[in-house]
This record gives structure tokens, C-alpha cells and sequence, in this order.
């Protein structure tokens, strides 16, 4: 229940498959106190978008956008992160801490959903399915890159103003998606037994 996982025999793998499986079954996230520069390049971020697009997409909605933030743009979020800690009540050496929480890792990537509740194809749980996807992917595909990342929300993702800054009328700031190299080796997590989700019907 701890530890790297094992790939089991997969007869029919190719060498490739058994390569990207290895590579999927070691992902995991990293906080942003772990990722320094450099961050992933702009055709890294293309590539990452590729593979979100890649999600199982219902009518093709895609009910998602990212909202790429890294120099000036990080420190425009962090303006935004001191401006919600001084609303609730925070000074000092926390407000500092409030921007370097958001200055800590080399890009942030918003996630931002955009679910149309009215759709009558595509019902709103499975654009929200989508995006899910489309998060999983993304992260995955900066893992096999070489990059760390987490996807983290939290209560700054629902503040009025920081929702405002980057969402359009009908979206949904989901969190963000944290990148950057790795500053130590991804430490495992415990891992869950697949039996627990897997049974018959
Ligand atoms: C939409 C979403 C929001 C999340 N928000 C947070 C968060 O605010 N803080 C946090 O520690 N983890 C958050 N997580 C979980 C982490 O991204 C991560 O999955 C978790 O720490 C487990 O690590 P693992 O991915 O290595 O299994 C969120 C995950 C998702 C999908």
C-alpha cells in the first residue's frame, strides 16, 4: 500500500505504452514550495493544452480555458493574493507570506471552467467531467516534460475579486495549476489498492 507502484505483466504493451504507463504511474503533485525555475516554456504550455484537448469531450464543449501567469502577470496575482489577505484581516510578515504564495513556483496556470448549464446535449456533470480530464491530462503531460505540478484551489479560487480578475461573465475559476522544476525527487504516495474501485457490475 506504499511505495512505487508495480506495472503488472501487460502481455499485449507495447515497449512504448509500457514506458508511458511507468511514467503515468509515478506522477505525482508537488507543492509550490518545491518547483523553482525554469518553468515550463510556451510550447511546453502548448503541448500541456494538446493534451487537456485530449480529454473525453462530450460534443467536443470544451468547457475549459487556461489563463497562463508568469512574471509581471505572477506578480499581478500576487497583488491580488495581498489585496484578499488584507481583507481578511491579515499585515505584516503575513501579507508577505500571502505574495510569496503566489510568486513561489515559475508559472501558475488558472483553470478556468465554462459550463453551460443550458446545454440540452451535454449536461453540466459531464462538461464538469471534462475539465477534470482536462486537469488530469495537463498535469500528466508536465510530468512526462519533466516539470512538477499541482493543481490547488482553496478559498482564494471563490474570492469575489480574484474570480473577477480572471474569469469572464459565466465562468468559473476552478484554481490553478502550479509548474516548475523540481527542487527534490517527487516522494511516493501511499498507494490505493485499484481493487477498491475496480468490480463487477
Ligand atoms: C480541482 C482541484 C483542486 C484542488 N485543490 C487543492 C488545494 O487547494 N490544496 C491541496 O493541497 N490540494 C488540492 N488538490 C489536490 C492536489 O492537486 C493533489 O491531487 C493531492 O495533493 C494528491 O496528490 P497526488 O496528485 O500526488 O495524488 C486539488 C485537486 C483538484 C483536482
Amino acid at each position: 500500500m506504499s511505495g512505487e507502484p508495480e506495472l503488472p505483466g501487460l502481455p499485449g504493451a507495447t515497449p512504448e505504452g509500457r514506458a508511458a504507463l511507468g511514467l503515468l504511474l509515478t506522477r505525482y503533485s508537488m507543492s509550490a514550495k518545491y518547483l523553482g525555475a525554469p518553468g515550463p516554456t510556451d510550447e511546453e504550455l502548448w503541448t500541456m493544452a494538446m493534451a487537456a484537448l485530449r480529454a473525453p469531450d462530450h460534443e467536443k464543449r470544451i468547457p475549459f480555458r487556461f489563463a497562463v501567469a508568469r512574471g509581471e502577470a505572477l506578480e499581478r496575482l500576487a497583488a491580488l493574493f495581498v489585496d484578499y489577505g488584507g481583507r481578511h484581516g491579515k499585515a505584516g510578515a503575513d501579507l508577505d507570506k500571502e505574495r510569496a504564495k503566489a510568486l513561489e513556483a515559475p508559472v501558475a496556470i488558472a483553470v478556468i471552467a465554462r459550463i453551460n448549464p443550458a446545454d440540452d446535449v451535454v449536461p453540466a456533470h459531464e462538461q464538469w467531467t471534462t475539465v477534470g480530464g482536462a486537469i488530469a491530462n495537463a498535469v500528466n503531460a508536465l510530468h512526462f516534460m519533466g516539470y512538477g505540478a499541482k493543481m490547488v484551489a482553496g478559498a482564494r479560487a471563490a474570492d469575489p475579486a480574484i474570480v473577477a480578475a480572471h474569469c469572464r461573465e459565466g465562468e468559473t475559476l476552478v484554481g490553478w495549476i502550479s509548474a516548475g522544476t523540481p527542487r527534490a525527487p517527487a516522494k511516493a504516495r501511499g498507494e490505493v489498492d485499484p481493487g477498491c474501485v475496480l468490480g463487477a457490475f
